[in-house]
């Protein structure tokens, strides 16, 4: 490990709190922390950019529970319990709407193998304590029906919701404008490290943005962040998401009612309908690095899924096609608060789960920026579980 001091001059720029990202993560940590007085900026060439503009905005804590993950169960659920009333908050405040919509998700299986897998889906979801239904092939046709006739059945998630992850990022930028945050469009260089301590960033210009605090909330790049000591840098890597948007004429609707999904091939694949007539087919699943091409393989799979859940879809314009880069990390859960580093803080690694998770974040951070200690709810969520790789720095 090796630390070095910063030996630039901090320029008039200082805060309280300097957040390194302006995506949906860096910006509502921004936000809430200005609204508990502190005085923050935020550093990004385009805020309010990043996978938010790419993801679908499933609220799905229920439809994308796994084994292995409950205790992140317990703070997606807490996130999708606080959504009304931030969307409300929210809304209030910058008259943006945010396609917040409650209508549910129904996720139908298409052979025997996937309807045993939605089966022990639900044992796991009754045994957490969830709401969940399952329905026959016929019921959910029932209900949507779009679907394909072959659908042997399927489970009806009434609280899983969507949000529009665009017009969230918008609203957020919007909001931290009116709370008194101030932004640096450009690049981050490095973390300026001074006598053992984060000190602020260095930015590609050169100039040193001091601060009392930095979050890093720089999405997947968190995990390459230069200046960063080795022990201290999150474990966070990107996987890649192709995303399409299509648009359903409104001589068609309503084409579908709620977000519907399924494991085709072992793949993921959903589809979320707005209320504007958009429907967002996700996601490819990719570890390729930092690649975001689309690629003809990706635009197939998708459409050759989501063709089988719903032929329909075929009749389609296809609008938009985009690939963006989800967080991950080893255990598929975010990295909330302090480090090994004094004044160095994380919000990242929020993998599958960051538009969902982006209320509990919010306030997890402005708790932790003004107290030095995580919310209940988002202590085991500290990067130092980690142990070997995110340690605390010998004395
Ligand atoms: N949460 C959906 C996805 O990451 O594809």
């Amino acid at each position: 490990m090796s630390r070095t001091s910063d030996t630039s001059h901090t320029s008039e720029h200082t805060s309280d709190v300097l957040v390194v990202g302006g995506g949906i993560i860096g910006l509502v940590t921004a936000w809430r922390a200005a609204q508990r007085g502190l005085a923050v900026a935020v550093l990004d060439p385009e805020p309010g950019g990043g996978a938010a503009q790419v993801a679908a905005g499933m609220l799905a804590a229920v439809t994308e529970l796994h084994y292995g993950e409950q205790t992140l169960l317990g703070l997606n659920l807490e996130s999708a319990r606080r959504y009304p009333d931030f969307a409300a908050e929210l809304t209030d405040l910058t008259g943006h709407d945010l396609g917040y919509r409650r209508s549910g998700t129904l996720a139908v299986a298409l052979d025997a193998d996937d309807r045993a897998h939605l089966r022990e889906l639900h044992a796991l979801q009754r045994q957490s304590g969830l709401d969940s239904e399952w329905l026959s092939g016929r019921e959910c046709r029932r209900l949507e029906p779009m679907l394909a006739p072959g659908v042997r059945g399927g489970l009806r998630v009434d609280g899983d919701h969507q949000i529009d992850p665009r017009r969230l990022a918008a609203a957020l930028v919007a909001a931290c404008e009116r709370a008194g945050v101030a932004f640096h469009r450009t690049w981050a260089e490095r973390l300026s490290v001074v006598r053992e301590r984060a000190a602020g960033v260095v930015t590609r210009e050169g100039e040193v943005l001091g601060a009392g605090q930095v979050v890093l909330a720089a999405g997947s790049l968190s995990g390459r962040f230069p200046g960063v000591p080795d022990d201290v840098l999150p474990p966070v890597r990107p996987v890649k998401g192709q995303v399409l948007r299509l648009t359903v004429p409104q001589r068609y609707a309503p084409f579908l009612s709620r977000t519907v999904r399924a494991v085709v091939r072992g793949s993921q694949v959903y589809l979320v309908p707005r209320e504007n007539g958009e429907l967002v087919v996700g996601a490819t699943s990719e570890e390729l690095g930092w690649d975001t091409t689309v690629t003809a393989g990706g635009v197939y799979e998708l459409l050759r899924d989501a063709h089988e859940l719903v032929p329909g879809i075929t009749e389609l314009p296809l609008t938009e096609t985009r690939a963006g880069l989800r967080p991950g990390s080893p255990d598929n859960a975010p990295l909330l608060g302090p480090t090994g580093l004094e004044g160095l803080l994380l919000a990242t690694g929020h993998y599958r789960n960051g538009v969902l998770l982006t209320p509990v974040t919010g306030d997890a951070m402005a708790h932790v920026l003004t107290t030095g200690e995580l919310p209940d709810e988002a202590r085991p969520f500290t990067p130092r579980r980690f142990g070997a790789v995110l340690t605390e720095q010998p004395a």
